[in-house]
């Protein structure tokens, strides 16, 4: 009989990140994969399906606007019974630190499958921040039976937790893996995409671009309004430069974003792009500013410097290499840190290396075949 495996994602980030599992999964004879989704996310999470054409087989629906942290775990663990009882999987494979990866941890422990964790050991050690996320990942690095590490670093990390070391794997990250096969199907000759042409004609790719993205919980309220305070600065000082900043759809971040920056001729806010837009962006820009974790551990592939809105990261390697940089949101920070790179070209270049330590792209294979070992 063959081994069964249900990979389960809820957000955009996830759902990227697990994107290539997905597809290489199911070109794999020796398993019968499946994917559920508990759609934590909607609109954001169907972009990503459609880009790396993934129907899933199971569909939770759960999102709720504005919904709060304790009736979605509840809500996806008690979603999951039907799912796992109906499947009975070998493997149940989550990632990261979203509310959907630990609910579902929690549930696929019940269920009795063995739990894998895709991007594992991350830590900033402080549970308070990012909040909920770093709980999430440590209740998550508890649950899990095999552990797939990005990196050296984070390894270390779970070894530090007394995590067995025979069932960590350094694997890099697969948002690596999707980067690349992202630019690849982006950049083929027949590729058409209606947002990049949307973006195309709002742009002047002539003139330096700053992207910019924003959501964590933990800045919503005073921190994004000096983010915000801070671009109006840096738009109005500098008017030769275009800010684009596709919108997330958290009504917390939504709201005061498009209060405090519509209107500004520079600053261009659109909703949610797709990620073939998305990375097409990145490409075009000259600099980003955000608190994405996922973008923190991409741009560094495409040379971007990137400015982080946090004060603190669990993902430092990057910050040691020297091209993303930890801003918080004192808005001075932001904006002197932004002229320093928008007016010192050395300084730039020094930021702007295409080297990234997240990883080759092979990351997906790396795991599949540590599961074909077991
Ligand atoms: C979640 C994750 C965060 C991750 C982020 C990626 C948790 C606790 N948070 O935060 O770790 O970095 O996703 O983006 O798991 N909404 C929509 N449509 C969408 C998506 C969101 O309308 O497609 C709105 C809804 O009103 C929803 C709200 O955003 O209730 C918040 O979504 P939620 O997943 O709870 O939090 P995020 O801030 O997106
Ligand atoms: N992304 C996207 N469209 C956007 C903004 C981001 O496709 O408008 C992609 C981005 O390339 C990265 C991921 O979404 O792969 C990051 O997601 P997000 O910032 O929401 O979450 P985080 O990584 O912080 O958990």
């Amino acid at each position: 009989m063959k081994k069964k495996n249900l990979i389960v994602f809820g957000t955009r980030p996830e759902a990227i990140k697990m994107a290539p599992l997905v597809l290489q999964f199911l070109n794999t004879s020796e398993f019968e994969t499946k994917v559920c989704v508990t759609a934590q996310h909607r609109e954001m999470l169907d972009q990503v399906l459609v880009f790396f054409d993934i129907t899933p087989d199971y569909d939770l629906d759960v999102m709720k606007p504005n919904q709060n942290l304790y009736s979605l775990t509840a809500t996806i663990i008690e979603g999951m019974k039907p799912v796992l009882e109906d499947f009975n999987p070998d493997y149940v494979y989550v990632h990261g630190d979203t509310t959907t990866s630990m609910a579902v941890g929690i549930a696929g422990f019940y269920s009795g499958a063995k739990v894998c964790h895709i991007e594992a050991g991350l830590r900033t050690f402080d549970r308070q921040y990012p909040f909920p996320e770093e709980f999430n990942r440590q209740l998550t690095g508890k649950i899990a039976d095999y552990h797939f590490a990005p990196t050296n670093l984070s390894k270390e990390n779970l070894l530090a937790e007394n995590t067995s070391e025979k069932n960590i794997l350094v694997t890099g990250n697969t948002v690596i893996d999707a980067l690349l096969y992202g630019i690849d199907k982006v950049n083929a000759k027949n590729f058409k995409d209606t947002e990049i042409e949307m973006l195309k004609e709002k742009l002047d790719l002539d003139r330096k671009i700053i992207l910019v993205t924003g959501h964590r919980r933990e800045n919503h309220g005073e921190g994004l309004l000096n983010i915000c305070k801070a671009l109006k600065e840096i738009a109005l000082a500098n008017k030769d430069v275009q800010i684009i900043y596709p919108v997330h759809l958290n009504p917390n971040v939504k709201g005061p974003v498009h209060e405090l920056l519509a209107g500004v001729d520079n600053i261009i806010l659109v909703q949610p792009l797709a990620y073939p837009a998305f990375i097409w962006l990145m490409e075009k820009s000259y600099l980003i500013i955000t608190d994405s974790g996922g973008i923190q551990e991409e741009a560094p592939s495409l040379g971007k410097p990137v400015l982080v809105t946090r004060t603190t990261t669990e993902r430092p390697e990057a910050v040691e290499e020297g091209t993303v940089l930890l801003v918080g949101t004192d808005s001075d920070k932001i904006t002197s840190e932004t002229h320093k790179l928008l007016n010192d070209k050395a300084y730039y270049n020094g930021m702007s290396l295409r080297h990234n330590p997240y990883g080759d792209g092979k990351s997906t294979q790396k795991i599949i075949s540590f599961i074909k070992e077991l």
